[in-house]
């Protein structure tokens, strides 16, 4: 995979947001952050991306997207990422946002100025769906689309649904069915590679303040995260920027799937007949991932 095209990241930050706008950013040539509704209102993931981007030293463009999904009420993760969207840090004020932007707008710009790009999306898809639907001549451009979404058995919000496609399963629905080559890291491997208590202490070898707001970040989000365990936290989101960057760390089955949107199994993910095959992680090499995550946060030692 090609990995020097520019890479757009989209998200609703969330703790494993953060720690995978770092990751992305250490190793990524990011052009810049789209922020959805999700584990927090879209003001909250707005600031909070902004606040992440500051720590690490970076001005990278934040664009404000979708305030809720497609067509249902917002559901927020409050119960997981706290009432800022990123408890557990007293993050210093930022300035006014000089030169607000706008998600699709922004996007516009972006798919007009690059030739191809990666994308990496570790929210509800709001506004990737939203952007594919309104730009369909972009499609093309895009070279890949890793998701952390969906599950292929059990879920987190529900018994049936993972998060993120449980808060809006149209717009999941619809960018599983676009096309695009689709990298789908889901629960079956978020809940395998678990990030033990020794490596989150390690955040604290960090630079400061980065490595401080890190720690004391996943100390919030190792109690309250549903899946985490005495062996470790689950780091979801990061494990969609190790599918671009590593996709070997995985055992990948190619599949084409769509999404429950109604009834009690809302957000599940469905084999389909219908839709193009997307790539589902079934498997990860956890020592792999670990020792990727370790050395990429080498990037942020003092
Ligand atoms: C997903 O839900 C959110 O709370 C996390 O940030 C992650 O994207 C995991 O189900
Ligand atoms: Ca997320």
């Amino acid at each position: 995979m090609d990995t020097t095209w520019p890479v757009i990241l989209d998200m609703d930050p969330g703790h494993d947001d953060a720690l995978a706008l770092l990751a992305a950013l250490a190793l990524l040539p990011v052009v810049g952050v789209s922020v959805v509704a999700g584990n927090q209102t879209v003001d909250k993931t707005f600031l909070n991306a902004r606040r992440v981007l500051a720590m690490a030293g970076q001005s990278l463009p934040v664009a404000r997207g979708y305030a809720k999904p497609l067509v249902r009420p917002l559901r927020t993760a409050a119960h997981v990422h706290g009432a800022s969207g990123l408890d557990g840090y007293a993050f210093p004020p930022l300035p006014e946002d000089p030169a607000p932007l706008y998600a699709m707008s922004w996007l516009e710009t972006v798919f007009s100025a690059q030739p191809h790009l990666n994308w990496i999306a570790t929210g509800p898809l709001t506004n990737v769906a939203a952007f594919l639907l309104g730009h369909p001549h972009r499609r093309h451009q895009v070279r890949r689309l890793c998701i952390m979404g969906g599950a292929l058995s059990g879920g987190n919000i529900t018994p049936a649904a993972e998060f993120n496609f449980y808060v809006d399963p149209e717009a999941a629905a619809i960018v599983l069915a676009s096309g695009l080559d689709i990298w789908l890291v889901g629960l079956d491997v978020t809940h395998r590679a678990l990030l033990p208590a020794s490596a989150i202490d390690r955040f604290r070898e960090l630079r400061p303040p980065l490595g401080e707001m890190l720690w004391s970040l996943f100390q919030f989000f190792r109690h309250h995260e549903p899946h985490s365990r005495e062996r470790g936290t689950p780091i979801h989101d990061v494990l969609a920027v190790m599918a671009l960057v590593h996709p070997e760390l995985f055992e990948w089955r190619e599949t084409p799937l769509t999404v429950v949107t109604e009834g009690a199994d809302r957000g599940a993910l469905k084999p389909t007949d219908a839709g193009p095959p997307v790539h589902v992680a079934v498997n990860v090499d956890v020592d792999g991932a670990l020792a990727w995550l370790d050395e990429t946060l080498q990037r942020y030692r003092p």
